[in-house]
């Protein structure tokens, strides 16, 4: 690669193969005309696998050289966020992985099963069918009848393009222009930029008290572990994890803290319709880092988040925490009743 500061390691650029769903794969006809297709693919047993028709093109491809791409476009960079007048700044910020190898048929039964049944979990998660494997006589015939084909996970290159030919300062400046901009991707993207720039300073949004990472957007994966830091207060009673989890994911702006080793420490979430309601829940500290500054971080960012800050009014309910949201302007809801707020709560409850 021409640009060694993109490269992605062999195991970044695996580990993406392994989250994409859709590939682009190019390749080559007998008689030498060039095919492109657009494909599910799913890595299995160090193959990129796919399926088809038996007698459709992919067939006649079958030993033939092929490139398969898989690609995630992680945000648009306009050049104003670099330069006040010139358009050459304009850019984009992605992930791309290509698998370069020769098309193989998978015609071992069980094989094929297993790219069949892989498939399935990544498009179809919520299961509701019986595993495919090759010995059951339900599945025996598809299975033998399909084309099941791979290209070898041998030569897999990875590009990230995510602002590692800027200077830290300018990764920094970046990240602010991303926040403020706020459109829907942006919070993941500046994830995602700052792990590919560990030498960028902290931007004054991220400020966080001593050996505390703060993250504008989670991972879906983190959700278990903010839902055990929530397991037992006193306002999630009756709720499982898996219920709490959910709701983090579910929830349009969601925030959080870690500690020096990555763990989570923290986090806050909001449910907001960006112009009219908005509510805060969940904010929780571990007690072990109870009364350093985590809360406030929290809350500040959470109420800073773009789904969040143009929200009219903003609501939580608390025992005992007034002090700290007092400090971000919350008052008793008594004292200030919202524009359009109902003179009677209704409720429905499950
Ligand atoms: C409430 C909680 C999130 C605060 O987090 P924290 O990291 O300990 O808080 P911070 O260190 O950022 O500071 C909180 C500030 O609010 C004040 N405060 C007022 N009432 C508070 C309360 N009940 N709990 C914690 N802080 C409170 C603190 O005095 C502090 O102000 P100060 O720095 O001027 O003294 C944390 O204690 C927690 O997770 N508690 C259990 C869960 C909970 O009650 N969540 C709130 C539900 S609405």
């Amino acid at each position: 690669m021409r640009r060694t500061e993109f490269e992605m390691t062999p195991a970044e650029a695996r580990a993406f193969l392994a989250t994409q769903t859709a590939f682009h794969l190019a390749s080559t006809t007998p008689d030498g005309a060039p095919l492109l297709r657009t494909l599910h693919g799913v890595v299995v047993d160090d193959y990129l696998a796919f399926h088809s028709a038996p007698k459709g093109e992919k067939t006649g491809a079958v030993g033939r050289a092929a490139v398969a791409v898989a690609e995630e476009l992680v945000a648009t960079v306009p050049s104003t966020f670099f330069d006040p007048v010139k358009a050459c700044p304009a850019t984009t910020y992605y992930r791309s992985v290509a698998v370069h190898g020769v098309i193989e048929e998978l015609t071992d039964p069980a094989q094929k099963a297993r790219a069949l049944q892989a498939l399935m979990e990544v498009l179809q998660p919520g299961g509701g069918h019986r595993p495919i494997t090759h010995d059951d006589p339900m599945y025996r015939a598809a299975v033998n009848g399909l084309l099941v084909a791979g290209i070898r996970l041998d030569q897999v290159a990875g590009k990230a393009k995510l602002a590692q030919n800027r200077k830290p300062a300018e990764v920094a400046a970046l990240l602010t222009s991303l926040w403020q901009r706020g459109e829907p991707g942006d919070p993941r993207a500046i994830a995602l930029v700052r792990a590919a720039n560990p030498g960028a300073p902290t931007p004054a949004f991220l400020a966080a008290p001593p050996d505390v990472t703060l993250h504008p957007w989670l991972p879906a994966a983190a959700a278990d572990e903010v839902a055990a830091l929530l397991d037992g207060t006193y306002w999630n009673t009756g709720f499982t994890r898996a219920e709490l989890a959910a709701a983090q994911r579910g929830s349009t702006a969601w925030v959080g803290a870690t500690d020096a080793a990555g763990a989570i420490i923290g986090s806050a979430r909001a449910i907001s319709d960006g112009a009219k309601r908005g509510w805060i829940y969940d904010v929780i500290v571990a007690p072990a880092w109870r009364g350093r500054g985590v809360g406030q971080a929290l809350t500040r960012l959470v109420l800073d988040h773009p789904a969040v800050r143009a929200t009219a009014t903003v609501m939580l309910g608390t025992r005992d925490a007034q002090g700290l949201y007092a400090k971000f302007g919350f008052v008793d809801v008594a004292a200030r009743p919202p524009r359009g707020f109902a003179t009677t709560d209704m409720v429905r409850v499950r």
